[in-house]
């Protein structure tokens, strides 16, 4: 039998993958920080059994129609809009994704952002680098409170559940609204349901955790902006197409909110030169939800898993 061929579109750690190495010829993409050109990503599929690959790559029906031996296609995320999942089934292609292991680092990771977006953390550490700390004063880089506040969480998933677990512990109560009840998030952390327009009227902090589909782009328009409070901030650690972003920045240059901490963005990576960094208000991170050492490990073990499992004719663990 012709042994299988894995295309992986970065450059990973290969003592994380040896079991792949013995059963089948793997290739993996010779960058770590620079994301497979298209091209190449394109031809790899033409041979692969199996692809490994990351957000940033786009499985579209154009690359899956050239793939004919192609059997499964391990996502190195929980969220998969890159991937035109329906293609894929109707063409009998397994989509795999790293749920569950990730959800309380990207908890971690909401928190740290609503922190510092609220205590201005950034802006504060620019004011020592750059040497402008001159005295000690009242109001200097006073920020919000976080503690005792009202949080407001837009896809009350697994991660959802993990950011309310944490918010419990600063004494804020939860609002959530979702596609459907949860009611283990309503008895675990007393979370209460409401719809999109009033947990937008009602929350100091707003933070959307959603996924990417058809019904939630372009959730966070000019309207949804506006019924938020002056006085509160907008979280990011979904997708960035959720977001108008030109709706985002008339709410910050309107004062129409406080502020907003954002992992993720319309099109990334972004540039320096991009309009939301303009504001002081504004925290932005390179899309780093589940970036911890350990649990992007894991996320890596979880893909060869599903892919080793896939090509022993065994079921995956974790199939979309
Ligand atoms: C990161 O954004 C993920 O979907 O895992
Ligand atoms: C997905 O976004 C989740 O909350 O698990």
């Amino acid at each position: 039998m012709k042994r299988p061929y894995v295309f992986i579109t970065r450059k990973l750690k290969e003592e994380l993958l040896t079991p792949l190495f013995e059963m089948a010829d793997v290739k993996m993409w010779d960058s770590e920080s620079e994301a497979v050109p298209r091209e190449i990503l394109m031809k790899e599929a033409q041979k692969a059994t199996a692809l490994l690959t990351m957000l940033s790559d786009k499985v579209d029906k154009e690359l899956l129609e050239q793939a004919p031996n192609l059997k499964v296609v391990a996502n190195l995320a929980v969220g998969y809009d890159n991937i035109d999942v329906k293609v894929a089934s109707e063409r009998g292609v397994i989509v795999c994704n790293t749920p569950d292991v990730l959800t309380e680092t990207t908890a971690d990771l909401t928190f740290a952002l609503m922190l510092a977006t609220a205590r201005r953390i950034t802006e504060a550490q620019g004011f020592v680098k750059e040497g402008r700390w001159q005295s000690w004063s009242p109001f200097l880089l006073a920020g919000a409170d976080v503690h005792h506040k009202t949080l407001g969480i837009v896809g009350m998933g697994k991660i959802g559940q993990a950011v309310a677990r944490r918010a419990k512990g600063f004494g804020m109560e939860i609002l959530y609204h979702n596609r459907s009840r949860h009611m283990e998030a309503e008895q675990e952390v007393g979370a209460s349901y409401r719809s999109f327009e009033q947990l937008l009227a009602e929350s100091d902090f707003v933070v959307c955790l959603t996924p990417l589909t058809d019904e939630t782009k372009h959730l966070f328009d000019h309207d949804a902006f506006k019924r938020m409070k002056n006085s509160a901030f907008f979280i990011n650690v979904g997708r960035g197409q959720v977001v108008d972003e030109e709706a985002l920045i008339v709410a910050l240059n309107s004062d129409e909110i406080a502020g907003a901490g954002l992992d993720v963005f319309y099109a990334e990576p972004i540039g320096s030169d991009h309009p939301l960094l303009r504001f002081p208000q504004v925290v932005a991170i390179p899309h780093i939800g589940s970036a911890s050492v350990e649990t992007r490990e894991t996320m890596m073990k979880l893909c060869r898993d599903n892919i080793v499992a896939v090509i022993q004719g065994n079921k995956a663990k974790t199939v979309i």
